[in-house]
Formats: C-alpha cells, sequence, structure tokens
C-alpha cells in the first residue's frame, strides 16, 4: 500500500512537472525542439491562439509560426526579454495576428512593410522596452484598425506631424519614458479616436500643444514631467475643446503658475483637484504646487 502511494505522488509530481512545459498545444507539437521550454501556447474559447516566449530564438520561432501557424487566428503574439533587432519586411505575411508585443527585444528599427498583411488584423502593439528612436511612421501607416500602440520606454526623440494620422481607430498612445518632444500636428487624426494618452516621464517642460482639439481625450497622464505652467505659456488655452477630458494626471511637474481658467473653456469641466503631498488650498497663488490629477466634473477651479 505504502508503495503505491508513493508511486501515486511520484505520478503526480512528474505530471505536475510537465505542465508548465505545456508546449505539446503550440501548433509545431513537438518538432521544434528549441521551442519547447521558451514558449508557452494556449488557445481561447473560439479556438483563437496564444503564444508567449521569453528569451527566444526570433528567428525559429517565426519560421515555426509561418509553417505551423497560418491556419489559426493568433489571438496573442508575445515575446519578451529577447533579440530582435530589426523587424524586417513581411515578418508576419502569413499569419493573422490581433495583438503582437515584442518587448525587451532590443529592437533599433521597424522595416516600412513588416506589418504587411495585418492591416485587418492587428489591433494592439506593443513594443515597450526597446531600442527605438523614431516612432516607425511608415510601418504604422496601414494598420488602419489598430487600437492601442504602445512605444513606452524607447528612445525615440520627436514625434513628427502627422505621424499617426491614418490611425483612426486608435484609442490608447503610451508614449512615457521617452525623451520626446511633440510636434504640433504630432496627433493629427485623432481627434475622433484617442480616449487615452500617457505621456509621463517624457521630458515635457509645457503642456504639449498637440493635445489641442482631442475631444475624446478622457486620460491624460502628464505625471514626472518639468511643467511649470499652465495651461500653457503664455496663457495658451491648450486644455481647451478636451471635451471629454476626465482624468488628468500631473504628479510629480514643477507647477509655478496656474491661471485662474486654465483648464476649460467654460468651467463647468473644471474638476476635483489632488496635490502631491498636502493640499493646498491657497491656489493659485501658491507656488510649487504640484497638481495630482483632475477626477470627474462637479469642482470649480
Ligand atoms: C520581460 O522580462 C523581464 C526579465 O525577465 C522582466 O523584468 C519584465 O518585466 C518583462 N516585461 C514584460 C513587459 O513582461
Ligand atoms: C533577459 O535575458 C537575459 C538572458 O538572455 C538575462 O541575462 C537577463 O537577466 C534577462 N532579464 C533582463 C531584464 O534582461
Ligand atoms: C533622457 O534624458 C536624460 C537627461 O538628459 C538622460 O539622463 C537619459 O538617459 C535620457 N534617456 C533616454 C532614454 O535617452
Amino acid at each position: 500500500m505504502k508503495r503505491r502511494a508513493i508511486l501515486t505522488v511520484l505520478l503526480l509530481v512528474t505530471a505536475l512537472a510537465l505542465i508548465p512545459s505545456s508546449s505539446a498545444q503550440c501548433p509545431w507539437q513537438r518538432d521544434v525542439t528549441e521551442l519547447q521550454s521558451a514558449c508557452l501556447c494556449s488557445y481561447s474559447i473560439g479556438r483563437e491562439l496564444s503564444v508567449q516566449c521569453d528569451i527566444v530564438q526570433w528567428s525559429k520561432l517565426i519560421f515555426a509560426l509561418q509553417k505551423y501557424a497560418t491556419d489559426t487566428i493568433l489571438d496573442l503574439l508575445y515575446v519578451n526579454n529577447s533579440t530582435i533587432g530589426v523587424l524586417r519586411n513581411s515578418i508576419f505575411s502569413k499569419l493573422k495576428v490581433h495583438s503582437v508585443q515584442l518587448s525587451g527585444c532590443r529592437i533599433r528599427s521597424v522595416a516600412n512593410d513588416a506589418f504587411a498583411g495585418q492591416e485587418q488584423y492587428l489591433r494592439n502593439l506593443n513594443l515597450q522596452d526597446n531600442d527605438l528612436t523614431e516612432v516607425p511612421v511608415e510601418s504604422l501607416r496601414r494598420l488602419e484598425n489598430l487600437q492601442l500602440l504602445d512605444l513606452t520606454h524607447n528612445r525615440i526623440r520627436s514625434i513628427p506631424d502627422n505621424a499617426f494620422s491614418t490611425l483612426t481607430k486608435l484609442t490608447t498612445l503610451k508614449l512615457s519614458d521617452n525623451n520626446v518632444t511633440l510636434y504640433p500636428g504630432a496627433l493629427n487624426g485623432l481627434d475622433g479616436s484617442l480616449k487615452n494618452l500617457n505621456l509621463r516621464g517624457t521630458r515635457q517642460r509645457d503642456v504639449p500643444l498637440a493635445i489641442r482639439g482631442l475631444k475624446t481625450l478622457a486620460f491624460l497622464d502628464l505625471s514626472q514631467n518639468s511643467i511649470k505652467e499652465l495651461p500653457g505659456v503664455g496663457g495658451i488655452k491648450t486644455f481647451e475643446d478636451l471635451d471629454s477630458l476626465t482624468a488628468l494626471n500631473l504628479e510629480r511637474n514643477v507647477i509655478q503658475k496656474l491661471e485662474e481658467d486654465s483648464f476649460f473653456r467654460d468651467q463647468e469641466y473644471a474638476n476635483v483637484l489632488e496635490f502631491d503631498d498636502e493640499f493646498n488650498p491657497g491656489f493659485p497663488d501658491e507656488s510649487d504646487a504640484n497638481l495630482k490629477r483632475i477626477t470627474s466634473p462637479g469642482y470649480r477651479v
């Protein structure tokens, strides 16, 4: 009896040990041994495939996907902490991918036709923690169904005018942790879709003019910048026409000057103000007040 119990325990332990390498579910089965330990695959109820890999050989992974996964919709292709370097032309050509996350992959450039074939499919593109020095504008142009673009923590220095102008379904744009200058027309074309803009830690000295007229913008994160003056330099009403704004994060800035009608054209939208440390009711006369966020309508500035 005792032996059987031990045997059962052993079998259980073996079975448990096998679970993490459930790569048997991956479409390449056991044919590609190099991917066995690096990738996990799963299927949604709708039989859409998710592939998640860490420290993987990118060329092997793409080769295997192009060979074994062309008949299935890829709900998610996630690769982290690997080396890609350059995203080459037509790299996803035979695939149908809804979400691509390639993070920590040392990507320095994206070829103009890298996403060829994904025009209808790609909804989320996350390229955070890479080495991009510019927005891969040309490669993005065709992605007319893109809803989320995450370029957090790259080395992007500037966003040119019309960088995203064809992405008319884009609702979320994350540019945080880049030392970036936004040209005044950088967000052209997003005024009917963009809801969530993250500019945390992007070295803004002023509220960027590019946000003007983003009528659908609901969440704006400008925290961890060097903004001194609100609403804008020389009193420019940068926040005018942000009709949908419900949350504004200004935590960790160096705000010294706050015009009385800083925020909204008519004061109906002026909202609750929170400060970094102690709430300072003396505002706006008190300087150095670090504004944290503005939430939910109902408070007059
Ligand atoms: C990627 O992997 C690194 C190292 O394993 C980890 O620190 C990081 O949080 C991961 N990033 C994402 C976005 O999963
Ligand atoms: C990523 O993977 C490398 C090995 O390729 C490893 O040395 C490193 O610790 C991992 N994590 C991060 C954050 O890079
Ligand atoms: C951003 O600028 C600061 C100061 O100029 C520098 O220390 C930091 O390394 C820069 N970061 C990047 C990603 O270029």
